[in-house]
């Protein structure tokens, strides 16, 4: 059983014998979702993002305090122009609406991705927030926003020769501060929503030894129940079995 500090003790430290330090969430589903109903797969994502605060509330009520997002991969710029920017202009007010709470509720952002090739507002909007929520420490929000795995692995490596890191110097915790995600640690967990079972390019190097859990829910119906059966499923494969 992990140790919570007390004012995070919830209910959930009963519940569940353990309980996953780092989610990370594959929020998928969005357009199905949309045209289930006979609307635009923008509307999809209109809810898709309105979802967030509540699965974040969500985490927050189950004592989980390290949440990573997938929100748009390096493989989405293939997608129609229109799709990409309507996409884009939810996010910006999605920052607009969501950065002061954060600030308030103790949540840092942490930003995964490139910036390079983001429209410079929206690149401005994102770099604004992460330094609005820099010195919090209850909650750590990982957003990955142009993120691709292979990418930051990439990255890392370049910058661990730039730095002339000796190959002998070279561990796993060294290259671990060389990625976006320094000091986050392992994703223990990993959710897939919208019923696929694939891995996306989604933090190869962090998720190497998580659980995946996949549901068929979209990622706009997804709320506390689904996260619920998603840790009930994490306890039910550790409980009886030790790394
Ligand atoms: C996930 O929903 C959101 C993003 C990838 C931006 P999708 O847009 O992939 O929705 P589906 O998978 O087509 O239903
Ligand atoms: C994965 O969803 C990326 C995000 C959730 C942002 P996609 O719908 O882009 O996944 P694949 O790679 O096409 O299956
Ligand atoms: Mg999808």
């Amino acid at each position: 059983m992990i140790k919570l500090p007390k004012t995070l003790e919830s209910i959930s430290t009963i519940e569940f014998q353990r309980l996953p330090r780092h989610i990370g969430i594959m929020m998928d589903g969005n357009g199905r979702w949309a045209r289930q109903r006979g609307w635009s797969r923008l509307e999809g994502h209109r809810q898709g993002t309105q979802n967030v605060r509540r699965a974040l509330d969500a985490c927050a009520r189950c004592g989980i305090r390290i949440v990573t997002l997938y929100v748009f991969s390096t493989e989405n710029w293939g997608r129609p122009r229109e799709e990409v920017e309507g996409f884009f202009e939810l996010l910006a007010e999605v920052i607009d609406r969501e950065t002061e709470n954060f600030r308030r509720q103790g949540v840092r952002l942490i930003h995964s991705g490139a910036l390079d090739g983001v429209p410079p507002v929206l690149a401005e909007k994102v770099r604004r927030a992460v330094d609005a929520t820099r010195e919090n420490r209850a909650y750590m929000l990982n957003v990955a926003f142009n993120y691709g795995g292979r990418m930051e692995i990439l990255r890392a490596a370049r910058r661990i020769l730039e730095d002339g890191i000796s190959p002998r110097a070279l561990t796993e915790e060294l290259f671990e501060r060389y990625l976006y995600t320094a000091g986050l640690g392992d994703m223990d967990l990993v959710i897939r929503t919208g019923g696929d079972q694939r891995l996306s390019n989604f933090f190869p190097w962090q998720a190497a030894r998580g659980v995946f859990y996949s549901t068929p829910t979209f990622w706009p119906d997804f709320d506390e129940r689904e996260l619920r059966k998603a840790l009930e499923d994490y306890n039910r494969f550790w409980v009886g079995r030790e790394e």
